[in-house]
């Protein structure tokens, strides 16, 4: 694990792959959609195996969770034997189950990876926390645990059948009976001398006022009142999961000492990261969507002037062929959001085929939405694939549809198709309705023509760029 560097991937290959004890802090904040459906989480058996992808933030059993449940039940060594058979009694299979068998994997790699004074701290909400905090004295030893940290974000809200849910948990658990704990670096109302101060300031008012306003104590609380971003905060990337750096800082002052090392392996837009290198540690991010590696590179760094390594984004078109080879899914998610204004698609089998999309900022004329399609594709082009993806784009009267390929394509059918479909027209100029666009034309230099399109997370205008 270096410092300094932002992993493209699924955090599980990246971790199998660094040595014992090699960092002293970890923090993660894997998804969870607490709003998922409860029939989801907790419905046994539904009949239909969906292939989700790891970061669509809903938990179905299929294939994958079955594969992962043998091996554990199997395995009577493995730290998380005890409590996945255990949940496995009381849950069944059920997307629950699929989510802790996923952590479980997940975790028992994460205490390897911890030295033996070192601290993890599971950012998750009261949805799974009591699972996960069985899961966490399976794989660590019940006597590791230190706190249940609730992370108050928001006052009360209408709620009239139960109280009003307005915190996070935050586990918080260490390697061995001893630890770095700095309870003076975080007992004195905070304040940073990053740059996020002001935010910090408005958000954490109430904080603070509440450790000014009782003098007879403090020494931090295993609760941390501190508003999420406003929706206008600077701090604010418009990712929807990012947490307040504010909250960040906290952890780290806490848990860990200058040069330190500090590692989030679901590391989002970065806050985690960009807070440990402000203060003095070094840090490892790894994300498995290619939009936020490059969102921190280019709104967090690159304003600082830093310049992270990065390491699993290709490189070059033989690199790129590597990850299409090795990891499907990784490469098509790297391969969508090398356009600027498409997202991968969730669900690879619930989307027709489609493996991303976009919305133009302006709306066409004509009778198309502002929709803008895109597939991947590796391996020989076939044109009967490619009709495919224009019956999906009327399906949706997309105005737009970018075919993406590993190498060129020159094929008269798809020309023909081409020039059938003609152009659009945006303002005072036209851009071809469906464009073949390559991995190939992207390492020399060419991007797809588009119109200018919206952010996925701001709404606001993006332009085309070669990251
Ligand atoms: C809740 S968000 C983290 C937000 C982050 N704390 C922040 O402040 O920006 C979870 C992140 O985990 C990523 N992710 C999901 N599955 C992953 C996996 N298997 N390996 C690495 N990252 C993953 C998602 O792309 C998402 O960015």
């Amino acid at each position: 694990m270096e410092h300094q560097t932002l992993y493209f991937g699924d955090c599980l290959d990246w971790v199998r792959e660094w040595p014992d004890e090699c960092t002293d802090l970890i923090y993660l904040d894997p998804p969870f959609n607490s709003n998922a459906n409860y029939n989801i989480l907790y419905g046994r058996g539904n009949g239909t195996p969906a292939q989700v992808r790891a970061f669509t933030d809903t938990w179905r059993w299929d294939t994958a969770a079955s594969a992962r449940l043998s091996p554990m039940l199997n395995a009577i060594g493995n730290p998380a034997h005890k409590a996945i058979k255990g949940f496995w009694e009381l849950l069944g299979e059920s997307g629950m189950l699929a989510y802790l068998t996923y952590m479980a994997e997940r975790l028992v790699e994460m205490r390897r990876l911890l030295k033996p004074t070192g601290s993890i701290y599971l950012h998750c909400d009261p949805t799974a926390s009591h699972y996960l905090k069985i899961l966490l004295d399976g794989i660590f030893g019940a006597q590791q645990f230190r706190n249940e940290i609730a992370w108050c974000y928001s006052w009360p809200r209408n709620a009239r059948r139960y109280y009003a849910r307005t915190h996070d948990t935050i586990l918080f658990y260490t390697r061995g009976p001893d630890w770095t704990f700095n309870a003076d670096a975080v007992r004195q109302p905070y304040s940073p001398e990053s740059e996020g101060r002001d935010e910090y300031a408005a958000n954490a008012s109430a904080f603070e006022a509440a450790v000014v306003l009782d003098p007879r104590d403090k020494l931090p609380q295993d609760w941390i009142e501190l508003p999420p971003l406003r929706p206008n905060a600077r701090e604010r990337l418009g990712y929807n999961t990012q947490k307040p750096r504010a909250l960040l800082e906290r952890i780290i002052k806490a848990s860990s000492n200058e040069g330190d090392f500090v590692l989030d392996p679901f590391c989002g837009c970065g806050t985690t990261v960009v807070a440990a290198h402000n203060l003095g540690r070094r840090w490892a991010g790894v994300d498995i969507s290619a939009f936020a590696i490059d969102l921190i590179q280019e709104r967090r760094f690159a304003p600082l002037n830093v310049t992270a390594n990065i390491r699993g984004i290709p490189a070059d078109l033989e690199s790129a062929r590597r990850l299409a080879g090795a990891k499907w899914a990784d490469f098509q998610a790297w391969a969508v959001t090398r356009v600027a204004g498409l997202v991968p698609s969730d669900s690879m089998s619930s989307d027709g085929g489609i493996d991303g999309r976009g919305t133009m900022l302006a709306q066409p004329q004509g009778n198309y939405s502002r929709l803008a399609l895109s597939q991947v594709k590796g391996g020989r082009f076939v044109l009967g694939q490619f009709r495919d993806f224009l019956h999906a784009m009327e399906r949706d009267r997309a105005a737009i549809g970018i075919y993406i390929t590993l190498d060129s394509v020159s094929s008269p059918g798809a020309r023909s198709e081409i020039a059938r479909l003609g152009s659009i027209r945006v303002g005072a100029n036209e851009y071809p309705r469906v464009q073949l666009w390559s991995i190939a034309d992207y390492f020399a230099g060419h991007l797809p023509n588009l119109p200018t399109m919206a952010d996925p997370y701001t709404g606001q205008a993006i332009q085309s760029s070669l990251t």
